[in-house]
Formats: structure tokens, sequence, C-alpha cells
């Protein structure tokens, strides 16, 4: 395979053209693929007809270890039957679109809050690769922000200020933040995780932001100081400049790195178009060799 990556913005993110990523199983491929993601963090593949299967088979030889439940299991789709499959869609289990007061609506709606993938739980994780399925006419682009460059562009003072701050994640925070209520059951499950603030790319070396709208305190600081650092460092990782926004068309993959991006949803008239993704996220821990 003759694998070329084309640059879509100027500081991350690039598509990748040439390869059949149901194909793609040599170590010389898939390596190529982990040293295209250290370098532009999020990678597009257009026109991939993967199934559930292929998808999941390729996120194991990719990065090893799956993420299973990375939420509430009550209020996550079942309907495709395998935990590490995540049901990014606007459709009930029968494929009917969902109502507008549906828990799970809105439970899923928080996915437009800027955010990376399962930072409240510990491991988080590190790649999620999400697959275009069905597609609405208009909207519901996913946008994703460079947080390595925006560490790079960081004053000096903030850098220092923030090397070795643990921040509290948690997603019970960010989804009460758009009026979603948890039982006192199901908070008991949620008690989130502690991450660095600041994180260092371990093959790279190049240091990075970690943020996401989970969270919600830092670890030694009164809670409303620490709620403005996050805002501020917030409103800077998010500035255009930062960001990358993806159009999305029927089978396309596209992977992003959790460690050193956030991303989030963006509207459409999900009353009226169907919209149905699927996301396999693989486990922040050290890389089990699966295939190569
Ligand atoms: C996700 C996610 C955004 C979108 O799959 O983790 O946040 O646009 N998706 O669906
Ligand atoms: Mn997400």
């Amino acid at each position: 395979m003759d694998i070329r990556f084309r640059g879509l913005h100027p500081l991350f993110a690039a598509e990748v053209e040439g390869v059949d990523l149901r194909a793609a199983e040599s170590c010389d491929i898939l390596e190529r693929v982990r040293a295209g993601m250290d370098q532009y963090a999020v990678l597009v593949f257009r026109g991939q007809p993967l199934t559930d299967a292929d998808q999941l088979a390729f996120a194991q030889r990719l990065d090893g270890t799956l993420h299973s439940k990375t939420g509430i299991s009550a209020l996550q789709k079942s309907r495709l039957g395998n935990e590490a499959l995540t049901d990014i869609s606007n459709v009930t289990d029968t494929g009917d679109i969902m109502a507008r007061e549906d828990r799970r609506r809105a439970y899923s709606l928080a996915n437009r809050l800027w955010h990376a993938d399962a930072t409240f739980q510990d491991p988080p994780g590190r790649y999620s690769m999400l697959h275009a399925r069905v597609v609405p006419p208009a909207g519901a682009d996913t946008e994703f922000a460079d947080e390595r460059a925006a560490y790079d562009e960081l004053p000096e003072v903030v850098k220092t200020q923030i090397d070795g701050l643990q921040a509290h994640h948690s997603i019970a925070y960010s989804r009460q933040t758009l009026g979603f209520e948890f039982s006192e059951d199901e908070k008991e499950q949620l008690k989130g995780a502690i991450h660095p603030l600041v994180r260092t790319m371990p093959r790279t070396g190049r240091k990075t932001l970690y943020l996401a709208s989970h969270a919600f305190r830092i670890i030694g600081w009164p809670v409303p100081d620490a709620r403005l650092l996050l805002r501020d460092l917030m409103e800077h990782a998010t500035q255009r400049k930062f960001v990358y926004r993806h159009a999305w068309q029927v089978g396309d993959l596209v992977i992003w790195d959790n460690r050193c991006t956030m991303h989030r949803a963006t509207p459409f008239e999900d009353a009226r178009f169907k919209r149905e993704l699927r996301r396999v996220t693989t486990l922040d821990i050290d890389r089990v060799a699966v295939a190569g």
C-alpha cells in the first residue's frame, strides 16, 4: 500500500490516501498510521466500507486494548451488542429517530461540549475511531482542537503556573452543566478520575494541555480559582486557529488522539434526519502488540 498524508490544517489533521483499513495489517502500514497520529493527531480516511467487526479489528491492530463502557450503561443503547462499540446516533434501538425528551438524547447532546473521550475514567481513552454510516444532509460536522499547539502558545508564566497540576474530571459535572440530572445510584458510578493538566506525548516528547468540559476541580486549589483557570484554558485552547472542522461523508473513518486534542459535535436537524456513527476507543495504557 502506498500511504500518503495530505494536511488539512496548518497545525494538525491530515487526510490519509491509499489505504484500505480492512487490509491494513502489516507492521509497516500500522506503524506509518501511528507515526501519522503522532504528527497530525487527527487522521481522516475516506471511503472505508467497514463492518462493525472490521472497525473493532482494525482498532485492536492499531492500538491494542479497547475501551468498553465509556459511560453509564442504562444511558447507552445496546443495539450493537458489543460494549466496545459506542452508538453515536440519534436513533433508538429500533432505528427510529429519538423523541426530543428521550433521556439518552439529552445525555448524548453533551457531545457538543468540548471534550476528550473518557477523561473521567482511569485509564482514559487514547485513540477514538469514529465511522460514519448515515449522515444528515446538512450540519453535524465535528470540530477538533489541537491542544499541543494551544500549549505551545501559552504565555511562559501560565506554563509555569500549570506545571504539575492535576485536574479531576467527572461526566456527572459536564452533563450537569447542561441541566442533565443523575440519580444517586448513577452518581455513585461516576466518581470521575484525576489526570495531569499538562501531559508529555511519549513518542514525540511534545507537551500538550489535557482538558475537557469534564474537568471541574484542580487538586489543592479552591474551587472558584480552579474553575476560572479551567475556563481560561478552555477558551485559549479552542480558538479558531487551533480548530479543524470535519464535514462527514458516509464511509469516513476519523481517528483522533484524545491525549492531545479535544473535539465536539455541532448541531443539525436531529428531529428530522438520522445520523448514525459508530465509535471504538482504545485504552490509554501501554500498547499491547496484537498484530504484526
Ligand atoms: C464521539 C463524539 C462527536 C460527533 O463520538 O466521541 O464526541 O460529532 N462525537 O458525533
Ligand atoms: Mn467524544
